[in-house]
Order: structure tokens, then sequence, then C-alpha cells
């Protein structure tokens, strides 16, 4: 791609210039926005990078283990691997305002990355996968009173005493540009393809109270549900999906006895940017062998809801 390949040099030649001979960290979080801006950080000043993978206790199944490979693997990146899941569920429990969940989340990502980047030695920079959709969602509206449509936790939220500069090399472009970047810099089609997950990650997908238990089934959930998009070969049709475990429990029957459990919610929509979205219409027959799937192999999960909301009115995210 000739633009892409135009601005890889550009972003390239205004990283170095900016980060000189300094150290940079970057927050991964496994999904595709940050992973391309490590891998373009990566390419203008090699080791003076330094990734911190954040396990949040918020992730998907299995999916601290394949980012940890990937990058140590792939690509020889240094990579810190953070496990703070004690510490964030801590801070969450007992928490379902969806603003409250996402500025502890939001602060507790700061603190540790004042952590780690106190370890590493000349640590002047923060890197953020930060796309143009996440700024221009989080200013404030002139004229009226600041309107902040979701506090999206990479955005503008670095206190001056964190001491640390930002590096944002994607904060020009749309989601369908960074994948383009990211092809260009040759990562794997399997990754580039990847659906976005959000930093707050699965909190954001269990309205309500967060337990341990509840993030369990949620993960079991979710990759029956990505399993069964893939087998029917969906996935590439579909801007994301994903499953969200709702704050209640209903009634079932399950061979001779009483169940008593929760209920998930399956979403799915088509878009661009994320800015705007469309639920992807299954079919009832896809939707019915899912939802089966689901029940006999989720211990937890009795009954499976589609969410059929277009964004707007909707957002893609429950919270
Ligand atoms: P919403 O729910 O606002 O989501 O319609 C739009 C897109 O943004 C992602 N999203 C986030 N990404 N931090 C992120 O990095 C966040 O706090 C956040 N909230 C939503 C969401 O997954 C969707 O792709």
């Amino acid at each position: 791609d000739w633009t892409m390949g135009a601005y890889r040099e550009e972003a390239i030649a205004k990283i170095r210039a900016q980060v000189g001979d300094k150290r940079v960290i970057c927050g991964l979080s496994g999904g595709v926005d940050s992973s391309v801006a490590a891998v373009l950080i990566h390419e203008a000043i090699g080791d003076q990078l330094t990734c911190v993978f954040v396990d949040h206790g918020l992730l998907r199944l299995n999916e601290a283990e394949e980012v940890v490979t990937m990058f140590r693997d792939n690509y020889n990146i240094p990579l810190i691997h953070a496990d703070e899941s004690d510490l964030f569920l801590g801070a969450l429990e007992g928490v379902s305002d969806p603003e409250t969940k996402r500025k502890i989340i939001g602060g507790l990502f700061i603190d540790v990355f004042q952590k780690y980047a106190n370890e590493i030695q000349g640590a002047e920079f923060l890197a953020q996968g930060t796309l143009y959709p996440d700024v221009i969602e989080s200013v404030s509206f002139s004229g009226g009173p600041s309107v902040t449509i979701k506090s999206h936790h990479n955005v503008g939220g670095l206190p001056e005493k964190m001491g640390l500069k930002l590096v944002e090399p994607l904060r020009e472009l749309f989601k369908d540009e960074v994948r383009a970047l990211g092809r260009e810099l040759g990562l794997p089609a399997s990754f580039i393809g990847r659906h976005p997950f959000p930093g707050p990650g699965l909190a954001i997908r269990c309205p309500g109270e967060i337990t341990r238990e509840k993030l369990d089934i949620l993960r079991r959930a979710d990759a029956v549900y990505i399993d069964q998009i893939r087998r029917h070969g969906l996935y590439d049709q579909i801007w994301q999906a994903f499953a969200a475990i709702l704050p209640m429990r209903t009634v079932g029957v399950m061979g001779d006895g009483r169940t008593y459990d929760f209920a998930l919610a399956l979403r799915a929509v088509t878009s661009v940017d994320g800015m705007t979205a469309d639920y992807y219409p299954f079919t009832h027959e896809f939707l019915g062998e899912t939802s089966t799937r689901i029940i006999n192999e989720v211990r937890g999960i009795n009954r499976v809801f589609y969410d059929c909301t277009s964004k707007p009115p909707g957002t893609i995210e429950l919270e």
C-alpha cells in the first residue's frame, strides 16, 4: 500500500525525532492498536522500547499467553508480563457503576505503568495506540458543558505528575488504516484481522458487579461463541463480536433438574470505524445452534439473548 508505506516512513521519522535516545515504555493490550503501535515504535527505535503487558484479570481465555508468545517469540520485543489481576479485581469488588469501573481501571493502569516505568532506566515516554475515534469521542463539545461520552482509559488521562511524555503514532488513523499499517509492517493476517478489544476488557462486558465466577463463565462462553463464528466462516464479516454476562439469574430446566443461572447476551456488529454500527443479521439457525452449544458446554449459563441494537442508539460495548 503506497499511502501506508509513506505513512510508515513519516511516522518512524517523527518517533525518532520525538524520542531521541530516550527509552519508551508501551502498554500492550493484545489488541491490534497497541500491537501496531509497538511494532512501529520498535522499528523506529529498537531496544529503546520496552513493552508492558498489563494482565488486569479482565482478558479473554488464553489471551495473556498468546500475546506474550507473539511478542517475545515472533518479534523479539522486550516485554514485561505484569500480572496485576489481584490488584484490579480487588479494586473493582462491589463496583457496578460503568464510569466508576472505567475510572478505577484507568487509574490503576497509570499506577502500574508508573511502577514499571520507574524500573526502566531512563524511561521518559509512554506509547499508546490511541486512534482518531478515541480522540474525538473524548473531547469536550465546544461552547457547551464538558461532555464525555465515555472515559476511554487510554486517552488524555495521563496526569503530568506521571512524568512521562506521550508517544501516540496512531492518533490520526481510523481502524481500517491501522490494519493497513499493520499489514505494511508485516504483522500476521490472523492478528490484524482480530476484532477490537477494549482496554477495560471484560469489565465492560460484565454489567453490574464483577466477580471471578462471572468472569470465568464469561470467558468460556465467549470462546464458544467466537468458535461458532469462525466455524461458520463469519469472523471476517463482523467488526466485533463478543459475549456479555448479564447481571441476572433466571430459571431454567436441564435434565430432571431446575437451574438458576446467569443469562448471556451475544453481540455482533458490522462497522467501518466503530463510530456507528449495525447489528449483524445472523440466521436463526446459527443463533439456535450457538445458544444450544453455550448452554451445553458452559456451566453457569442457562439462557442466551442476541442483542439486535445498532449504534446509535446503543454503544458497541454494554458499558
Ligand atoms: P462503544 O462501546 O463506545 O465502542 O460503541 C466503540 C469501540 O471502542 C471500543 N472501546 C474501547 N477501547 N478503551 C478502548 O481501548 C475503552 O475504554 C473502550 N471503550 C470502548 C469498543 O470495543 C469498540 O470497538
